[in-house]
């Protein structure tokens, strides 16, 4: 299949949110990744329930919710209402995951699982069944702009055979430090859905740069 694109709205301008909503409306990009952060699971806050709902009300493409916070079971229907199409949990962050992705799936969501730099894919072995997409982080989560982990390379390849060789239905997303000059190398390692913030929103032409992201050069 073809790779997604996912912007970030974590690098966006929050003083102009509809406009750069508006300019992912009209891009080549395929959803609009939304970071949750709590203060607790990462040492950030970002945005919560009444920005996504407005973001909501103007995006064209599908909202592709990473949750980075403590407890999410509590408020899984909530993003649901809120309008998230896709939802992701931390790994590290659920007790009982297979419970949690099935009330995903069940509230009518896509159900993602991220995975933190140290936490091993192997990991997601008997989960995958139950998942329609792996997040590997490929930063520590928290912050946008920071650089990629090369180890993450060697993760994308061994999820990729892990999901091939049982036949699932999967996709594989990489989140933090991705770029026009990495994007063909993570693609042709078995990517498949690429979330970048900083390299869209601090180019000259965010337009071009997914464009770029999308087409690979
Ligand atoms: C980091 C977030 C990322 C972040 C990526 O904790 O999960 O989605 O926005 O930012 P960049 O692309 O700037 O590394
Ligand atoms: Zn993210």
């Amino acid at each position: 299949m073809n790779h997604l694109v996912s912007p970030s709205l974590l690098a966006a301008d929050f003083g102009n949110l509809a406009n750069d909503v508006k300019l992912i409306n009209k891009s080549v990009a395929d959803w609009i990744h939304c970071d949750i952060m709590d203060g607790v699971f990462v040492p950030n806050i970002s945005f919560g329930f009444p920005v996504i709902a407005d973001v909501k009300k103007i995006a064209r493409k599908p909202l592709d919710v990473h949750l980075m916070i403590v407890d999410p079971d509590r408020y899984l229907a909530r993003w649901k209402e809120t309008g998230a199409d896709i939802l992701t949990v931390q790994y590290e962050a659920c007790t009982h995951l297979h419970r949690t992705v099935t009330e995903i799936r069940n509230l009518g969501m896509k159900a993602g699982v991220a995975v933190n730099p140290h936490t091993p894919v192997s990991l997601l072995k008997n989960i995958l069944p139950y998942i329609d997409l792996v997040l590997i982080m490929t930063v520590n989560p928290g912050f946008g702009g920071q650089s990629f982990i090369m180890e993450s390379y060697n993760k994308i390849a061994e999820l990729r055979k892990m999901i091939d060789n049982g036949r699932n239905k999967v996709l594989i997303q990489v989140d933090g430090g991705v770029d026009t000059k990495n994007a063909r190398r993570l693609v042709e390692t078995g990517v498949n859905v690429l979330v970048a913030g900083n390299t869209i929103f601090s180019s000259k032409d965010p337009l071009g740069t997914i464009r770029k992201l999308k087409k690979l050069g």
